[in-house]
Formats: C-alpha cells, sequence, structure tokens
C-alpha cells in the first residue's frame, strides 16, 4: 500500500524571536536557522517515518539540487518531484516565539504551479492518476491549487482521500470537499469551516472529520461514531508542523491496518514529540522515537 502525498515542499527559515511581530515591528531573532518543510512535505516525511511506503509527488524550482538532496536524506524518493525552469523553489519565514508559538509568511514559488496544465507538472499528475488502486492512499493540503479532479479520480477508485484544509481557503474547500473520503482541520480551521458553510462542524458533508486540538488531542468522526485522541502533556518549545505530523502518522497507521483508535494515539503521541523539537520535516520523530515515548 501507498501513501501518495501531492503537496508543498518549502525551504524554511525559522527566526526564533522573544514574541511574535505586533504591526510595524521590527525585532531582532536570537537565532536563525533553515529547513526542510511545507505542509505536503512535512506529512509526507511523518507518514515516512511512521514506516509507510511514501511518494510525495511536488515541484522545486530551477536547479534546487540542494532541496531534492534533502528530501532524500529525509528518506522521500524524489522521482515524483516536478523540476520547474521558471521559478523558486516556495519558501516559508516562521517566526516562533518563547512559548513555541508560530507566525508563518508562505511564497508559493513552484507550489503554485502543481497544476494539470503544466506541461512539466502534468505527466507526473497522470502517472499518479494512472498508478492509483483501491488500497493506496491520497494526501492533500492547501498549499498548492485545488486538485478536484484528482481528488475524484482516486476517490473513484476506492483510494482514501485525506484533505487538510490548511491554510483555510473556503472556495478551494468547497470545490474539492465532494471528492474526499476524510476532512482534516485543526480547531480554527474548524470555525472558518463552520462559519463558511454555515453549518456545525460535525454536519459537514464529508464521510471522516479529523478535528486536532493541539494539548487537547483530537477527534475524528466516521459513521455517526466520535474517537477521541487521548492528550498527551509536553512542554512545547515548537508548535510548527505538529499538525502536519498529526495527519501523516494518521494516515500511516490507517495505511498499516491499524485502528482508529491506535491510529489517533500514534498520531498524537507523534506530534506531541515534535512540538518538544525546534524545526518542522527534520524534527518529526522517527518511529522508534514515538513507539518508546510515554
Ligand atoms: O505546517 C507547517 C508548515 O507550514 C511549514 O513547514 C511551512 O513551510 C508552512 O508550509
Amino acid at each position: 500500500m501507498t501513501i501518495y502525498c501531492l503537496g508543498s515542499i518549502n525551504i524554511d527559515n525559522f527566526y526564533a524571536v522573544p514574541h511574535l511581530p505586533a504591526p510595524g515591528e521590527t525585532i531582532v531573532s536570537s537565532e536563525f536557522r533553515q529547513g526542510l518543510g511545507g505542509k505536503g512535505v512535512n506529512q509526507s516525511v511523518a507518514a515516512n517515518k511512521a514506516g509507510s511506503e511514501v511518494r510525495h509527488v511536488g515541484a522545486v524550482g530551477r536547479a534546487d539540487d540542494r532541496v531534492l538532496n534533502w528530501l532524500q536524506d529525509l528518506g522521500l524518493n524524489t522521482d515524483w518531484i516536478a523540476r520547474i525552469s521558471e521559478t523558486e523553489t516556495g519558501h516559508a519565514n516562521i517566526s516562533v516565539d518563547a512559548h513555541g508559538e508560530n507566525a508563518i509568511v508562505i511564497a508559493a514559488g513552484a507550489n503554485a504551479t502543481v497544476r494539470a496544465d503544466h506541461p512539466v507538472v502534468r505527466p507526473i499528475l497522470d502517472r499518479l492518476d494512472a498508478e492509483v488502486t483501491s488500497t493506496d492512499t491520497l494526501m492533500l493540503q492547501n498549499e498548492i491549487p485545488a486538485q478536484p479532479r484528482l481528488a475524484k479520480a482516486c476517490r473513484d477508485k476506492g483510494a482514501r482521500v485525506i484533505y487538510s484544509a490548511a491554510p483555510f481557503e473556503g472556495r478551494a474547500v468547497r470545490e474539492i470537499l465532494p471528492h474526499i473520503t476524510t476532512l482534516v482541520v485543526n480547531a480554527v480551521e474548524a470555525e472558518q469551516l463552520s462559519a463558511e458553510l454555515e453549518t456545525d462542524i460535525a454536519q459537514i458533508p464529508v464521510p471522516q472529520l479529523l478535528v486536532t486540538r493541539g494539548p487537547d488531542g483530537a477527534e475524528y468522526h466516521s459513521d455517526g461514531q466520535v474517537f477521541h485522541a487521548r492528550p498527551v502533556a509536553v512542554e512545547p518549545v515548537d508548535t510548527t508542523g505538529a499538525g502536519d505530523t498529526f495527519a501523516g502518522y494518521f494516515a500511516a497507521g490507517l495505511d498499516q491496518g491499524m485502528s482508529i483508535q491506535q491510529s489517533l494515539d500514534l498520531a498524537a503521541k507523534a506530534a506531541a514529540l515534535k512540538v518538544t523539537r525546534r524545526g518542522t520535516a527534520d524534527a518529526i520523530p522517527t518511529r522508534a522515537e514515538v513507539d518508546a515515548f510515554r
């Protein structure tokens, strides 16, 4: 079984700051570091570290060997990554305060070219469409253009289609919602979605719904049943990528035949461990670390 994750690839620039900047304020950071991120890559890395077979599908900018090397160092196959000559790799500037909270600004770069009408990307999307089977999973997020046609094609084949509505964008969610099996939102996105669709979050028309609630755990709605991930208390140093870690580990748990409850508890532990570390993709814990935790 394979998890195809179609999503963003970012260079993450981290700035450690005493507090998040107010409008018009300039702050000197006490530490700067760079790493690999993007909600798509983070989910791929999490699912891969959890032990699933993962294909990350996405795009990087011209001559960005450094990013391809980073992806390989993190264990991801780069055969499914388009190299786009007319733009740069996406990046994110991430301020992280003393409590581990963040504020993120993204430049999409090559992520914006992940569309079926792009000549370099199209063959990769066609290959994904051709190779997906009913035992596979497709993961999507909102940092690349919406992919309703591909989501529908994969769902029609019987694959699990997991979509994270992050960053939240009402039009993109409306477009893809009819074609997914599982919607993933955090508490803030759940409220945004309720307002957008003018309905209670539990009434959203989707077969499965996962709401992650940071330190308060998560809940999963499926066929009228509600499952809860046990909250895992930790001292946070950086919450960036915790939701992606949860989504990737949860998808991997289901992919590996674990029960919903086992998958939720595995994902909650992985996300909790992540927030005790600075960074994104390279800070996501391995399966051995998660299994040994608590
Ligand atoms: O969810 C965290 C991610 O959001 C970061 O890795 C950054 O690249 C942004 O996409």
